[in-house]
């Protein structure tokens, strides 16, 4: 009975089959005690004879089912692990994947573009007052060209009583950072602002990028070297042409507004190409000029000693431009659909 145990023992594969062996053996009813229970109607010569093989009996199958007991629960635990082991080799699922929007990425492509010529990047508020936005850039209160800018006005003025207002221009960064870093300078300002306009080409927000460079003996040259290695960068094309008109702004004198030419291939307008005269015709993409003395003089600095340029132009259009889209109220839609269709998305 021993060996019949010891075997049914050894083929057990579950905890219960050996719980079930355990009862039959060791429990109540089970033959090994019956077995001990028999040692008291021995003789004594008997008990000692027997005694022993009972007891070891007893031993050999307590043994026997802790190891079985053992031994299944080492191979549960293995077939968890092998069950649960993550393969590193399966594909992932695919997730949708975000991107950098056309607006962020041209503004990172500006900022690119102005670093390789020494431009660093300077910033200012969206919410600005009425002296920086205007009066510093030789805009005072009844001049004309505030009309021109349809401007946003808070209720309340600042502690120095000055209207605040959405800046409507990165002009402003023109001010603060004379006032704030001096002369020499070369920086760029890229940020949004905000005009009371809105159809398809007209958003109450969007996207300028200033630039001013002030120095000793800067003059309209400088100027035209910089908008052209920009605007070639900009466009990846070095048969870029430009074309600078005679205009007006209140902070620079005398102002330029510079126009690329545009050839027409199926039907849309691609900037570059087509010689000095491009057959598609002129785009004006920049507002610049040599800065204004008062301009100057409003940023601390003496216009004797320091003479600079500066420009704008909106981000947006460049975009538009640059990846030929056509409708500017899509770039605040956030549509995937539109996104992706020109390649900002997945
Ligand atoms: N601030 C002008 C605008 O908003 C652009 C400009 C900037 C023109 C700097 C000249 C010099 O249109």
């Amino acid at each position: 009975q021993l060996d019949q145990t010891l075997a049914a023992i050894a083929a057990a594969d579950t905890l219960d089959a050996v719980e079930a062996i355990r009862v039959a053996a060791l429990g109540k009813q089970g033959w090994v005690s019956a077995l001990l229970k028999t040692l008291g109607q021995m003789s004594p010569e008997e008990r000692q004879s027997e005694g022993p093989r009972i007891h070891a009996a007893r031993e050999a199958v307590t043994a026997a089912l802790a190891d079985r007991r053992a031994g299944i629960e080492a191979a549960v635990l293995d077939a968890r692990l092998a069950a649960e082991t993550v393969d590193l080799s399966l594909p992932a699922p695919a997730l949708p994947k975000g991107s950098v929007h056309p607006v962020s990425q041209v503004m990172d492509e500006l900022a690119e573009i102005f670093a390789d010529m020494g431009f660093a990047v300077a910033s200012g508020p969206e919410i600005e007052d009425d002296w920086h936005n205007f009066t510093a850039l030789n805009m005072p209160e009844t001049h004309p060209a505030r009309a021109m800018h349809d401007t946003f006005y808070f209720p309340d003025r600042d502690a120095q009583g000055r209207s605040m207002l959405l800046r409507t221009h990165t002009s402003p960064v023109q001010i603060r950072s004379m006032l704030a870093q001096g002369a020499p300078l070369r920086i760029i300002a890229p940020g949004r602002v905000y005009r009371s306009d809105s159809d398809a080409t007209h958003t109450p927000m969007f996207h300028q990028i200033e630039g001013l460079v002030i120095d000793k003996g800067i003059h309209l040259g400088h100027l035209k070297w910089t908008l052209e290695t920009f605007l070639k960068a900009f466009f990846e094309r070095d048969d870029i042409v430009l074309r600078l008109r005679p205009s007006y702004f209140p902070f620079t004198e005398p102002s330029v507004e510079v126009d690329v030419g545009y050839t027409l291939v199926n039907g849309k307008r691609v900037i570059g190409g087509g010689g000095d005269v491009p057959d598609g015709g002129w785009m004006e993409v920049l507002g610049s000029g040599m800065v204004n003395r008062r301009v100057i003089e409003a940023g601390g600095l003496d216009p004797d000693e320091w003479q600079g340029f500066a420009f704008g132009t909106g981000v947006d259009r460049l975009a538009m431009l640059k990846y030929g889209m056509d409708d500017l109220r899509a770039f605040f839609d956030g549509d995937i659909r539109w996104l992706s269709h020109y390649g900002f998305a997945a």
